[in-house]
C-alpha cells in the first residue's frame, strides 16, 4: 500500500471550496427518477444527462473535486466518442466508483438490510483501476424503526462489510469512501439520530481498525444529524451543525483527512446551509465538505427534463449548486446569494 498516494488522493477529494458529485445511481434508481420527469430511461438518454454534468466545465474545475460512477458510466464514451472518464479528468476532477452491489434482507433481523459485494471485489478493483477509478465507494444502509431497529446484528455486519471493502480498495491503491448511511426516514427526533449515528460510528472505527484500514487513505461519508422526516419536532440550522460536530469530534479521529457529508433527502438549500454552519463552528481537525446525490442533481435534473434545449439552463442550475456548496465548505455561504440566482 503507497499510503502516501492514498493520502494525497483522499485530500484532493476534500479539497478547501471542492466536494464530491455523487451521480453513481444504479440503473434502477436513476430509471424511477427520470420517470418521475417523463424522461425515458435508456443507456444514451444517462449518458446524455452525465455527459452534461461533466461537460459543466464552470462547476467541474472549480468546485467539484471528484465524481463517483456507476459500472455502466465508467464504461461509458461521450457522444463524440471521448470516454466520459476523461472528460471529469479534463475538467481537473477524480474519477470513482461505487462498488457495493446494494442491499439485501438481513437474515433474522426483519426490516434491515446488509449491503452486499465483497465475493470477487478485488478483481473488479483492480479493473476499475485500470478504467481510470482514483477512489471508491460503498453504502451501508441503517434504517431507525420503532422499538429494536437497528439492531446491534445490522449495525455491526455493515460495519464489518465496510471495513472489509475498505481495505480492499487500500490493498488495490484506491481510496475508499466509507459511508455508513443511518436514513432520515422515519419519525424519530434528533437525539435518536444522535445516539444511532453514534453507536454506528464508534464500531465503524473499531471494525476499520480490526481491519487494518490506514485512516489518512480513507474519506468517511456519514449523514448529518436531523430528526427523521416525519418527526413532528424540527431542528434549527444551528442545532443540526451543533450535534452533527458532536458526534463527529466524539467518533472520528484526527487522522481521517475529509468528511463527506451525503445529502441523504434534505432539500438542496438544508443541506447546503447545514454545510455552512458546521464550517463556520472554528477550526475543525478534519477537512468538512460534501459528496451529494441528490442536492446537487435534483435542480439541474428537473430543469433538463431531457430535453437538448435545456441543456444550457440545466448546467448553470449545477454551476449554482456547485458553487453554493462549494463556498459552504469555507462557510462563506449566504442564504442572499440563493435569491440572487432565483
Ligand atoms: P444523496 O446525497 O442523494 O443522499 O446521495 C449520496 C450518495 O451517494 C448516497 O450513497
Amino acid at each position: 500500500m503507497n499510503l502516501a498516494e492514498l493520502n494525497k488522493v483522499a485530500a484532493a477529494m476534500v479539497a478547501p471550496g471542492r466536494g464530491i458529485l455523487a451521480a453513481d445511481e444504479s440503473t434502477g434508481t436513476i430509471t424511477k427518477r427520470f420517470d418521475a420527469l417523463g424522461v425515458q430511461s435508456t443507456t444514451d438518454s444517462r449518458r446524455d444527462y452525465r455527459e452534461m454534468l461533466f461537460r459543466t466545465t464552470d462547476a467541474m474545475s472549480k468546485y467539484i473535486s471528484g465524481v463517483i460512477l456507476y459500472d455502466e458510466t465508467i464504461r461509458q464514451n461521450a457522444k463524440d466518442g471521448t470516454p466520459l472518464v476523461k472528460l471529469i479528468e479534463k475538467a481537473g476532477a477524480l474519477p470513482g466508483i461505487k462498488v457495493d452491489k446494494g442491499t439485501k434482507p438481513l437474515p433474522f433481523c426483519p426490516g434491515e438490510v446488509v449491503t452486499e459485494g465483497l465475493d470477487g471485489l478485488r478483481e473488479r478493483l483492480v479493473e476499475y483501476r485500470s478504467l481510470g477509478a482514483k477512489f471508491a465507494k460503498w453504502r451501508a444502509v441503517i434504517d431507525i424503526g420503532a422499538g429494536a431497529i437497528p439492531s446491534y446484528t445490522c449495525i455491526r455486519t455493515n460495519a464489518h462489510a465496510l471495513a472489509r471493502y475498505a481495505a480492499l480498495c487500500q490493498d488495490e491503491g484506491i481510496v475508499p469512501i466509507v459511508e455508513p448511511e443511518v436514513l432520515m426516514d422515519g419519525d424519530h427526533d434528533i437525539d435518536r439520530c444522535y445516539q444511532t449515528t453514534e453507536l454506528m460510528l464508534k464500531i465503524q472505527f473499531e471494525e476499520l481498525y480490526f481491519q487494518r484500514v490506514a485512516l489518512e487513505g480513507m474519506v468517511l461519508k456519514p449523514n448529518m444529524v436531523v430528526p427523521g422526516k416525519k418527526s413532528p419536532k424540527r431542528a434549527s440550522v444551528e442545532e443540526v451543525a451543533e450535534k452533527t460536530l458532536r458526534v463527529l469530534k466524539a467518533c472520528v479521529p484526527a487522522a481521517v483527512p475529509g468528511i463527506a457529508f451525503l445529502s441523504g433527502g434534505q432539500s438542496d438549500e438544508e443541506a447546503t446551509a447545514h454545510l455552512d454552519a458546521i464550517n463556520r463552528m472554528g477550526e475543525l481537525p478534519w477537512r468538512v465538505s460534501f459528496s451529494y446525490g441528490r442536492a446537487l442533481q435534483h435542480a439541474p435534473q428537473k430543469t433538463w427534463s431531457g430535453k437538448a434545449e435545456n441543456v444550457a439552463a440545466a448546467q448553470r442550475a449545477f454551476s449554482h449548486r456547485a458553487m453554493m456548496n462549494g463556498l459552504a465548505t469555507l462557510g462563506q455561504w449566504k442564504a442572499d446569494l440563493e435569491r440572487k440566482a432565483a
